[in-house]
């Protein structure tokens, strides 16, 4: 879907600049559209997880969206709206569940709202199909095919989006955003540029992703796969032979399959396990076979404009900057 035009690279300042205001936001001090209730509302949903509706936070929903918080979101039309998008996210152990409700839209006049378990940018999905469980003609559950049968759609991950195009003024909709606990994180995208997480993949024959959209220096600390119990370790060729394996990936789009590999790590060890890595997204992704508990936590953080300079101008790990 040729939701947005613009590059890759513009997108996802765009998002990066959202997330910095939804933080500003999520602190209520900056936004000054906030009504004494809206603001009792939102810290009780903070405080608790099951939010009575009359106390959820609620907003308009923009035709390119990115929400981060529990609510309900209305769309109304104000002329047609031919490619809108609107982008969830969640912590890390969360998947989210989108409700439809009050739909006033015209489904035979070619009008659509479209769920979709993850993230789509210029065509490149996250997860990618690789990593997800579910076949994609799954992932999407477009309003105007299942109707009232699926009113409630639930992501796998921690992110989920909802395209929707409408062609009449006054229609409108409106979503309900929830948020679950996953006990089983698998993919994931980072909702800041800095922080630090272990990645488990319990028994499982499964490939999970963790996707940093920034720029970061990355630190692998721990690192236990199957039997082998050792600090991190870079292979030789022949990681992809053991079936159990961490790989680092960089490039600029969100589908992890189409990345550029950076190192593999697995048993032997030959390098760093902190790196600088220039890219618009940088990705922890595990290959498990499913005979062993894999596990790795890594840590990462920001690079600044300096650091991104001296990557750029020593041309070494820098194919992020070659697109
Ligand atoms: C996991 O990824 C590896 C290598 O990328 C692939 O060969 C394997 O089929 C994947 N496993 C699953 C369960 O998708």
């Amino acid at each position: 879907m040729r939701v947005m035009e613009r590059t890759f690279r513009e997108q996802l300042f765009f998002l990066v600049l959202c997330l910095f205001v939804l933080k500003g936001d999520s602190r209520y001090i900056e936004n000054n559209d906030i009504l004494k209730d809206d603001l009792y509302s939102f810290f009780n949903a903070e405080l608790k997880r099951e939010i009575p509706e009359e106390l959820m936070y609620r907003r308009p929903l923009r035709c390119l969206d990115m929400i981060a918080v529990e609510g309900q979101f209305t769309f109304t039309a104000e002329r047609p709206q031919l490619s809108c998008a609107a982008f969830f996210m969640a912590e890390p152990n969360e998947v989210i569940t989108v409700d439809y409700d009050n739909v006033d839209i015209d489904c035979r006049g070619g009008d659509f709202i479209t769920v979709f378990d993850g993230w789509v940018m210029k065509g490149e999905k996250f997860p990618s199909t690789q990593d997800h469980p579910l076949p994609m003609y799954e992932r999407y559950v477009d309003y105007c095919d299942s109707g009232s049968l699926r009113r409630t759609v639930r992501s796998s991950q921690n992110v989920a989006m909802v395209f929707f195009r409408i062609h009449n003024a006054g229609s409108s909709f409106t979503l309900t955003i929830r948020k679950l606990i996953n006990p089983f994180p698998c993919n994931v995208i980072s909702q800041s540029p800095e922080g630090s997480y272990t990645m488990v993949i319990p028994q499982q024959h499964r490939n999970c992703s963790f996707s940093i959209i920034y720029p970061v220096e990355i630190d692998i600390s721990e690192f236990s796969l199957g039997h082998y119990n050792n600090f991190p370790k870079r292979s030789m060729p022949g990681c992809a032979e053991s079936g159990d394996f961490v790989q680092l990936l960089g490039g600029n789009g969100i589908d992890t399959s189409k990345l550029l590999p950076i190192t593999d790590l697995c048993i032997s060890f030959t390098g760093p396990t902190q790196m600088k890595i220039g890219c618009d997204n940088t990705v922890v992704r595990m290959v498990s076979s499913g005979k062993f508990v894999n596990r790795v936590s890594f840590s990462y953080r920001l690079l600044d404009a300096q650091e991104l300079q001296t990557i750029k101008l020593n041309n070494v790990e820098d194919f992020c900057f070659n697109n």
